[in-house]
């Protein structure tokens, strides 16, 4: 077994994982609310939940446990050409829904919405293929980042435009498990932040 002293252990959280921006009680509290609210939205239709790989899949697991409705579950896994923290807009599928559209009540479920420009083509993509209805559930909004007008049906929460990671998000795959969206802060900002008054 692990000890919590041994010292060839690095420590978790690492510095680079900055305080925490939502934490793991406001998260568990509003995801129950939000499931609530689909569970009556949707009480006569049952949605199809698709998520967004592989930010959404806290999320997922934790909001599609907070419905108490016969839903089904996809995943599309996407990828977008740009930096590591910076989308370009252009949206490749990784990996394609097995689900048929057709008729269904789509609810796409997404980790976090920054410029907005993936989630605009994922409902572009996603129409096309004939639901019956198309909404998004957002857990985070980043205030005032949005570069398209996006209508989004459920948020969980509107945050500051920092990076975050955590609760399913990521920076190079890591950090995806941390229980809390914190602020990512690699060296650089940290020393930065250091050398100022
Ligand atoms: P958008 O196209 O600019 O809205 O970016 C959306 C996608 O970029 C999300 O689904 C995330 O995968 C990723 N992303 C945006 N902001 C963050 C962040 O702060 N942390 C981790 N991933 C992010
Ligand atoms: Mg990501």
């Amino acid at each position: 077994m692990l000890r919590t002293a041994d010292p060839l252990r690095a420590p978790w959280p690492p510095p680079e994982v900055g305080p925490e921006v939502v934490g793991a009680d406001d998260l568990r509290t509003r995801v129950a609310e939000l499931g609530a609210e689909i569970t009556r939205d949707y009480a006569a239709h049952p949605p199809l939940l698709v998520g967004v790989l592989k930010g959404a899949m806290v999320f997922m697991s934790d909001l599609s446990r907070s419905i108490d409705l016969a839903v089904d579950m996809d995943f599309m896994a996407v990828s977008s050409y740009g930096s590591a923290t910076q989308t370009s807009g252009v949206v490749r599928i990784v990996k394609d829904l097995d689900a048929d559209l057709a008729a269904r009540h789509v609810l796409v479920v997404e980790d976090i919405i920054d410029s907005g420009l993936t989630l605009s083509y994922l409902r572009r993509y996603l129409s096309a293929r004939r639901p019956a209805s198309l909404e998004v559930c957002a857990l985070l909004v980043k205030e005032g980042e949005q570069r398209v007008a996006l209508e989004l049906r459920y948020i969980g929460f509107t945050i500051p435009p920092d990076f975050v990671v955590g609760y399913g998000l990521d920076v190079g795959e890591r950090y995806r498990n941390l229980r809390a969206v914190h602020v990512y802060a690699p060296p650089t900002t940290r020393q930065e932040e250091d050398r100022s008054p």
